[in-house]
C-alpha cells in the first residue's frame, strides 16, 4: 500500500479476534458485520471493499463478490475449510482466496479425541442424568460404553488433522487404518497405519473418525449403507463438515442400534441441528468448536490478517488456496 494512498476497506463478515483485527486496523478501514450479520447486511457493507474476511458460516459466492465490486482482491477465510467459498467465481474475478491451515491442527484433533472418548463412554447422557436429578446412585449396568484400549481406529482423511488424531490415539489403538487419495508413507512407517478403501475402513473399525474436506466427492460419504456396514458397537466421529454424514440415516442407525455411538461437531446447515439428531440416543453433539482454543483462534486471526495484508501489498499470501 502506497504512503498517503486511501486506506483499503476490509469487510469482516462477522467477527475477527483482536490478534488479527489490530493488525488490519493499522492499515485498513474496517467494516464489521458482527455475529448476527445477515446476507442482506453483508451485501450492504460490501461495495468498495478490497478484502473480505469470511468464516465457515458465510457463503462467499457471486452475490457478495458482485456487491463488493471490481476492486476486491482477496477473500481470507477464518478457517482451514473453505467449502463456503465459490473458488471458481473468485478465480474468474481474479480474487485470491486464502485459509488458515496448520495452526488449528492440534486443537481440532484434540477435540476429535474428546468426542471419541465422550461418545464411547456416553458422557453426555450420563452428565444429563446427574444434572437433571435422575441419578439414583452407582449402577453396575448403567451407561456401559466401549473401552477403546486395543480398538481399531479408522481415520478417513490422513491430512494434517487426521494425522495428528492418529498420533493422539496411537497409544490406545490396536490397529490404525486410514483412507486417503494418496498413500501416506510417513504415517505408515511412523505410526503403523494401513491404507484401506473406505468400505473396508467402515467394516473393520471400532472407531471411524472423519477428517476430509466437504467437496462434491465427500458429500454423503457416510449414509445408510455405510452405517449398516459398521460394527454394532462402533463409534462414528465427525469433526470435519456436516455434509459428509447423512444426519437422518445416522439418527436412525443410533435408534435401531446399528452402531454404538457417535460424536458430532459439525452440521449441514449450521446453526440448525436436525430434530432427529437432538432426539437420537448415544450421541454427543457439540456446536462446531473444533478449533476453539485461545492459542488456535489467535493464530488463525493473525493468519487471516497476514493473508489480507500480503495481497493488498501485492505479495503472495502465505496460505493461498486459489
Ligand atoms: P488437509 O490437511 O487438507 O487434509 C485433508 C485430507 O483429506 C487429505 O488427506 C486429503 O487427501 C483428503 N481428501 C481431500 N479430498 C478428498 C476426497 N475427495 N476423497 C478422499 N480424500 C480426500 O486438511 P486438514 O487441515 O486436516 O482439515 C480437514 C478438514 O477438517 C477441513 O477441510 C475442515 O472441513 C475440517 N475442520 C473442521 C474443524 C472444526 O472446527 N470442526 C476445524 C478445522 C478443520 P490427500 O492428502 O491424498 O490429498
Ligand atoms: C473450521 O471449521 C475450519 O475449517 O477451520
Amino acid at each position: 500500500m502506497e504512503a498517503g494512498a486511501r486506506r483499503p476497506a476490509v469487510l469482516i463478515a462477522r467477527r475477527l479476534l483482536p490478534a488479527g483485527l489490530e493488525r488490519l486496523a493499522g492499515e485498513c478501514e474496517i467494516r464489521e458485520g458482527g455475529l448476527e450479520a445477515t446476507a442482506k447486511r453483508l451485501l450492504e457493507l460490501a461495495p468498495g471493499v478490497a478484502a473480505i474476511v469470511a468464516d465457515p458460516t458465510v457463503p462467499v459466492g457471486e452475490p457478495l463478490l458482485e456487491a463488493a465490486g471490481p476492486q476486491l482482491r482477496v477473500v481470507a477465510n477464518f478457517a482451514v475449510g473453505y467449502d463456503n467459498v465459490d473458488l471458481e467465481a473468485c478465480r474468474r474475478r481474479g480474487v485470491a482466496v486464502a485459509n488458515t491451515p496448520g495452526v488449528l491442527t492440534n486443537a481440532t484433533a484434540e477435540l476429535a479425541l474428546a468426542l471419541t472418548l465422550a461418545a464411547a463412554r456416553r458422557t453426555s447422557e450420563a452428565e444429563l442424568e446427574l444434572r437433571s436429578g435422575r441419578w439414583r446412585g452407582w449402577d453396575p449396568g448403567a451407561h456401559l460404553g466401549l473401552e477403546l484400549s486395543g480398538a481399531t481406529f479408522g481415520i478417513a482423511g490422513m491430512g494434517r488433522i487426521g494425522r495428528r488424531y492418529a498420533e493422539l490415539v496411537r497409544s490406545l489403538a490396536g490397529a490404525l487404518l486410514y483412507t486417503s487419495r494418496t498413500p501416506k508413507a510417513d504415517a505408515e512407517d511412523a505410526l503403523g497405519a494401513r491404507r484401506v478403501g473406505f468400505d473396508e475402513l467402515v467394516r473393520l473399525s471400532d472407531v471411524v473418525s472423519l477428517h476430509l474436506p466437504a467437496t462434491p466427492e465427500t458429500s454423503g460419504l457416510v449414509g445408510r449403507d455405510e452405517l449398516r456396514a459398521m460394527k454394532t458397537h462402533a463409534v462414528l466421529v465427525n469433526s470435519a463438515r456436516g455434509p459428509l454424514v447423512d444426519a437422518q440415516a445416522l439418527a436412525e442407525a443410533l435408534r435401531e442400534g446399528e452402531i454404538g455411538a457417535a460424536g458430532l461437531d459439525v452440521y449441514e446447515n449450521e446453526p440448525d441441528v436436525p430434530a432427529a439428531l437432538l432426539e437420537a440416543p448415544r450421541l454427543v453433539l457439540l456446536p462446531h468448536i473444533g478449533s476453539a482454543t485461545t492459542r488456535a483462534r489467535d493464530a488463525m486471526a493473525r493468519l487471516v490478517a497476514d493473508n489480507v495484508l500480503a495481497v493488498l501489498r501485492g505479495e503472495e499470501p502465505p496460505n493461498r488456496v486459489a
